[in-house]
């Protein structure tokens, strides 16, 4: 959808103890979206972080506050990251049982609406959903954890989302193993949105941050050219 790739950081591979220096430094590194990885130890094995500290790090930057809810249910919690100041949210199609509300309520609460798909969930979870939808996540990892390998089976998952998208205003976001080698795999097939954790938080300070978007960037904006 955009034409140039969409960089979200994800503060999973961040320093927690300097978690709002660490959302500046990013952004000053060339981050466009900051992507919140919420987990709750039972849709996913491994818990993080909730509403609170979303809210105590809103005031470090006015840039988009993405937020992938890896919790089941999320139906009840949705309102209390709304009011945090996440910008997009995100359900997983596997982790509630009725997907068309769960959109909706996003976006009655004024948020943009995305459903994110495990790598094994078929693309056909979203045929009737699509016109609540404003971003599509294909996780290419099994979530919980940051640092694991690229799935490459979701490669043609995303070229089938991008024509099933048609001209619709959709974003397709990628996380899991994003780094300057996969990006331009996803990019060419239609990924709009790469999230990374820990291609971009290595290195520990804003010279090695901006080197490494800039490196992801390069290389998929290379690769959505190709494709257009
Ligand atoms: C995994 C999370 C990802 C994760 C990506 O469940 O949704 O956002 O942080 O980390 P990397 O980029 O290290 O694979
Ligand atoms: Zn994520």
């Amino acid at each position: 959808m955009s034409e140039k790739t969409i960089i979200a950081p994800s503060v999973l591979s961040a320093d927690f103890s300097r978690l709002g220096e660490e959302v500046d430094t990013v952004c000053r590194a060339g981050a466009d979206w900051i992507h919140l990885d919420v987990m709750d130890g039972h849709f996913v094995p491994n818990i993080t972080f909730g509403p609170p500290v979303i809210k105590a790090i809103r005031n470090r930057t006015d840039k988009v506050f993405d937020c992938h809810l890896m919790i089941a249910p999320a139906d009840p919690f949705l309102g209390a990251f709304a009011d945090a100041g996440c910008d997009i949210i995100t359900v997983h199609a596997e982790a509630t049982t009725h997907l068309d509300r769960s959109l909706q309520a996003i976006r009655d609460l004024g948020c943009r609406a995305g459903v994110s798909l495990n790598p094994t969930t078929p693309e056909t979870a979203l045929e009737y959903v699509l016109d609540r939808l404003d971003l599509i996540l294909l996780m290419t990892v099994n979530p919980g954890f940051g640092g694991q390998a690229f799935i490459p089976s979701v490669v043609e998952k995303v070229r089938r989302v991008k024509s099933m998208i048609g001209s619709r205003p959709i974003h397709i976001e990628i996380d899991g193993g994003v780094t300057p080698e996969t990006a331009p795999l996803v990019a060419a097939a239609g990924a709009d949105v790469l999230v990374a954790g820990s291609a971009v938080f290595k290195g520990g300070d804003k010279e090695a941050y901006a080197k490494n978007i800039a490196a992801i960037r390069a290389a998929s904006d290379g690769a959505m050219k190709k494709a257009a």
